[in-house]
């Protein structure tokens, strides 16, 4: 797996976001078919084993995979509590868009999603050229709705009828925040500013 660490750790004030590794894939891999931690607003489940290692492992190298890309990991008491990546969304518009679980049901509600995300925004707005970081939810998944609102995302719109899992359509939520918003945040929203793109 040594191209994934051609992506960087990110750190942040309690966490840090770094690559996978093998010892973390069994854990991770549970939690894509524990339907206590995704279920009841995602339809994500990974067939085999070898197939998830072998997604997270070329991850680094396709834009548009959904395998994990981080790691999520605590600095005190030292543990890994949740998955996170982002994906190209479109495959004409320049559309990224970020994904987060926090599959230790104990870690939950204690701000480590919100910090795992601003570092991931964080990181696409000053790595990448993009305008604008993207994250489509479920309508009724209000925690991941908080979230996002909570470090700036604005509801661009709906999707109607955008998914299906557990026997029906259900609406998604299309979540965006430019980089221009995410440069004049408020000093609380974490981070120091990712203003200009790198060259392109
Ligand atoms: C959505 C999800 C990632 C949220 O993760 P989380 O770590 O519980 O989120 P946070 O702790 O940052 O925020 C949850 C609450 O904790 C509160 N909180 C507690 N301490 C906090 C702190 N130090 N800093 C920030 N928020 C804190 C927040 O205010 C927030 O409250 P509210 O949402 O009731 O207003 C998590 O519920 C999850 O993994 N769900 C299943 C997978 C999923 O739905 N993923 C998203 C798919 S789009």
């Amino acid at each position: 797996m040594s191209d994934v660490r051609a992506l960087p750790t990110l750190d942040g004030p309690r966490l840090r976001l770094r690559p996978p590794e093998l010892a973390d894939l069994r854990t991770t891999f549970d939690w894509y078919n524990d339907p206590e931690v995704v279920a009841p607003y995602d339809r994500f489940t990974v067939d085999s084993f070898d197939d998830y290692a072998r997604a997270v492992a070329a991850a680094p190298s396709d834009p548009a995979s959904l395998a994990p890309r981080y790691v999520v990991e605590l600095r005190e008491p030292a543990a890994v509590v949740g998955v996170a990546g982002y994906y190209r969304a479109h495959p004409v518009l320049e559309l990224t868009d970020v994904w987060y679980v926090i599959g230790v049901r104990d870690a939950r509600g204690k701000g480590y999603g919100t910090e795992a995300v601003r570092l991931l925004v964080d990181h696409l707005f000053r790595a990448t050229a993009l305008g604008r970081v993207g994250a489509t939810v479920d309508v009724e998944n209000a925690p991941s709705c908080r979230l996002l609102e909570r470090i700036g995302f604005h509801r661009d719109g709906v999707h109607r009828s955008g998914l299906f899992h557990h026997g029906r359509w259900h609406d998604v939520a299309v979540y965006g925040l430019t980089r221009d918003e995410w440069a004049s945040r408020p000093p609380a929203s974490g981070g120091t500013a990712a203003g200009a793109p790198p060259a392109r």
